[in-house]
């Protein structure tokens, strides 16, 4: 029988993810080079074995979100987690937006495109000037023309990097009819949230993960901020028992010890503008500064420059949406000893 007997058109459209798996210096994902310390992870093992794993996990979400709202100074009731923000990306959309408009910058994290298609949404992109700030009368008049379900911009963006004007972020969301989700993916290192904005703004919705400066990836855990009633209303959408015992105990451990995390992202941030310094000096290509842990440049030939990288064993991400972004690569930042890999691979090939 043919497959649009079986499934809606919007998910045969989609195409699936997927990543190449190689091996190498791996600067592909916007991970952490350093897992989380071996003391944290004996803690974790320890509290697992004194736990029955036969039980459905019940009360450990309320006990996280306590935990979390001392950390952040928000109340739990403010929180909502999710096994990874992709998960609260889809759970966000499936809420507020079926079959209407999601607006985007572009470019942009790519997820939320093919979350909002994936609903039958139609997506508005508004490209974002050369130096990848916002455009502020375009956005603006966009939002008020098209009156979208939902918007999503992440602060740093990915995957240019670059942090968008405070006070234009306060404008967009003061004048929407919607919820605006602000991603702070990569927020810890770039110093900046909007996280005392949430009082004064009832559609703000703030995105975190423990996927990046925390360095749990593996994980899979991420949560939302927001008014206790927006929280209530995306618990809906999700599955209840979702925040497995190994997460939980995870979760409760890094924010007993959250210091190594201050730690990592201080020498991140330290290696990212190292290797913006020397990026720049590599003629032929055009490097972005960022914010975030990662660094965004052009080249003369994407694709090429992504395969001779490989060929060193050097693994970076290609990043080519046909629009404004054809010929560009992505390296997250790495350990020192990665990065000097990185360069002289990168030296060698287009210097
Ligand atoms: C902007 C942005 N938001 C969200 C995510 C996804 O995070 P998680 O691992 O929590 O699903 C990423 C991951 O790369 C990202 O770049």
């Amino acid at each position: 029988m043919p497959l649009k007997n079986f499934f809606r058109q919007e998910v045969l459209d989609l195409t699936a993810y997927h990543l190449e798996e190689h091996t190498g210096v791996k600067l592909n994902q916007n991970e952490s080079p350093w897992d989380i310390p071996v003391e944290l992870k004996t803690e974790v093992v320890e509290a697992l074995i004194r736990i029955p794993w036969n039980r459905y996990p019940l009360s450990e979400t309320r006990t996280l979100q306590k935990k979390m709202a001392k950390y952040l100074g928000v109340w739990p009731d403010n929180l909502v987690f999710a096994n990874g923000s992709n998960v609260l990306i889809q759970a966000l959309t499936f809420a507020t937006s079926i079959a209407r408009e999601i607006l985007v910058v572009d470019p942009t994290f790519g997820i939320y495109e093919v979350e909002a298609k994936l609903f039958g949404n139609r997506v508005i992109r508004v490209p974002l000037r050369e130096d990848f700030s916002i455009p502020p009368d375009l956005f603006l008049k966009t939002l008020k023309k098209e009156k979208p379900g939902l918007v999503f911009i992440p602060n740093p963006n990915a995957p240019t990097g670059n942090l968008f004007d405070r006070d234009l972020l306060i404008k967009i969301i003061s004048t929407a009819d919607c919820l605006v989700v602000i991603d702070e993916a990569y927020c810890q290192f770039s110093g900046v949230t909007l996280l005392d904005d949430l009082k004064e703004h009832d559609n703000l919705v703030i995105l975190r993960t423990f996927s990046k400066a925390f360095a749990l990836g593996g994980l899979r855990l991420g949560w939302m901020i927001a008014e206790p009633e927006i929280c209530h209303q995306i618990q809906k959408c999700l599955l209840p028992f979702r925040l497995g015992k190994l997460t939980f105990a995870t979760a409760m451990a890094v924010l007993e010890s959250p210091e190594y995390m201050e730690e990592y992202v201080k020498v991140v941030c330290k290696e990212r503008d190292r290797l913006y310094q020397e990026m720049k000096k590599i003629k032929r290509i055009k490097v972005y500064p960022s914010q975030a842990n990662f660094l965004l440049f052009e080249v003369e030939k994407g694709e090429a420059v992504f395969r001779k990288l490989l060929s060193e064993k050097v693994i970076l991400r290609q990043v080519n949406d046909g629009r404004r972004l054809v010929n560009a690569l992505r390296v997250s930042v790495g350990a020192p000893e990665e990065n000097d890999v990185f360069l002289n691979a990168l030296r060698k090939i287009v210097g």
